[in-house]
């Protein structure tokens, strides 16, 4: 564990230093931090409509939505990775839009469908059509240690986030909620509320960590497909961390202009465990008081180390 616990963020990795680029300051839509770009959309993203074969990616930040992305356009492609390609016309947040592009909801009602979109917000505020319709959900958990320091660092080196602060102010504000998209605690215990619903689905970024095998298995059962094991390898090889973060720059559109930030930085370590280098002791203790306190009753558990 650390014992220093105050990184400073000019000091993480070769991402660019706080400070280099104006950072926008988070602002609260009904309730909910969100940067600026969303609050502009916030009443087209309200009433957004989903189409009910529509699938949704929905996963607090940093817990393994580029991944599983990826994981599960695959899937619908019988395992076939040749034919993969990151498109950039698919990137479809709805609450991000992307500066000198189509704001989000209107590019995403463009789209032919079926349509995957990605959210992050938590489901009391999410657009009602999407649990109205029955859209396909797939949500990615990932224990709040873990999401705490990615999104520390995502922080320090994506120029559409704040400035973090030290580690210690981060955490702390992570902690409360302050935070962009809000409380980790309420993301997770709202869809996971759902869990009976059989059009939500849960990945957890420990499990396919462990398992990446086992837990497409299980996402393609849930999409209907079933793949060769032939194709299931190639899948698991295309997707590890070293495969991605070697081979998926030149794939993936070219983000940086606008984020700041290169598709290497983003995926930075894909450990579970990294807290280790971040916690101290005394901020260990008080994450291991609130967890237990804030998912009593839920059922949830997280994995903390493999
Ligand atoms: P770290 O910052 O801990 O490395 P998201 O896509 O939701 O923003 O999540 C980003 C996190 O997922 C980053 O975590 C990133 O490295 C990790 N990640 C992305 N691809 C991965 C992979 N193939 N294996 C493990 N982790 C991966």
């Amino acid at each position: 564990m650390s014992s220093q616990g105050d990184h400073k963020p000019g000091s993480v990795g070769k991402g660019a230093a706080v400070g280099e680029h104006e950072k926008p300051e988070p602002v609260m839509a009904d309730g909910l931090l969100v940067m600026p770009g969303t609050l502009r959309q916030w009443e087209e993203i309200k009433s957004f409509q989903a189409r009910p074969d529509d699938t949704f990616i929905a996963t607090y930040p940093k817990s393994g939505m580029v991944w599983s992305t990826q994981l599960m356009e695959i899937i619908q492609l019988q395992g076939d990775v040749q034919a993969y390609k990151v498109n950039k016309q698919k990137l479809s947040f709805l609450e991000i839009s992307i500066p000198d592009d189509e704001p989000a909801v209107e590019k995403i009602n463009n789209l032919p469908s079926p349509r995957v979109i990605y959210i992050h917000a938590p489901i009391s505020h999410i657009p009602k059509s999407i649990l109205e319709n029955k859209c396909k959900v797939i949500c990615v958990l990932r224990n709040p240690k873990d999401v705490a320091v990615s999104y520390y660092h995502f922080h320090t080196f994506s120029n559409m986030l704040p400035n973090p602060g030290t580690w210690s102010e981060f955490l702390q504000n992570f902690m409360i909620g302050k935070v962009t998209y809000g409380s980790w605690f309420d993301h997770v215990k709202g869809w996971w509320s759902l869990r009976k619903q059989p059009n939500i689905f849960f990945l957890f970024y420990e499990a396919m960590k462990k398992d990446l095998g086992y837990e497409a298995g299980r996402l393609a059962s849930f999409l209907g497909r079933d793949l060769s094991p032939e194709a299931m390898k190639n899948l698991v090889e295309q997707l590890s961390f070293n495969s991605m973060k070697t081979n998926m720059d030149g794939k993936f559109p070219n983000i940086g202009s606008v984020t700041g930030f290169t598709f290497k930085q983003f995926i930075r370590k894909g450990q579970v465990g990294d807290w280790k280098n971040h916690f101290t002791v005394a901020q260990n203790e008080v994450m291991d008081q609130l967890i237990p306190d804030q998912l009593k009753g839920t059922s949830l558990d997280f994995c903390y180390e493999l």
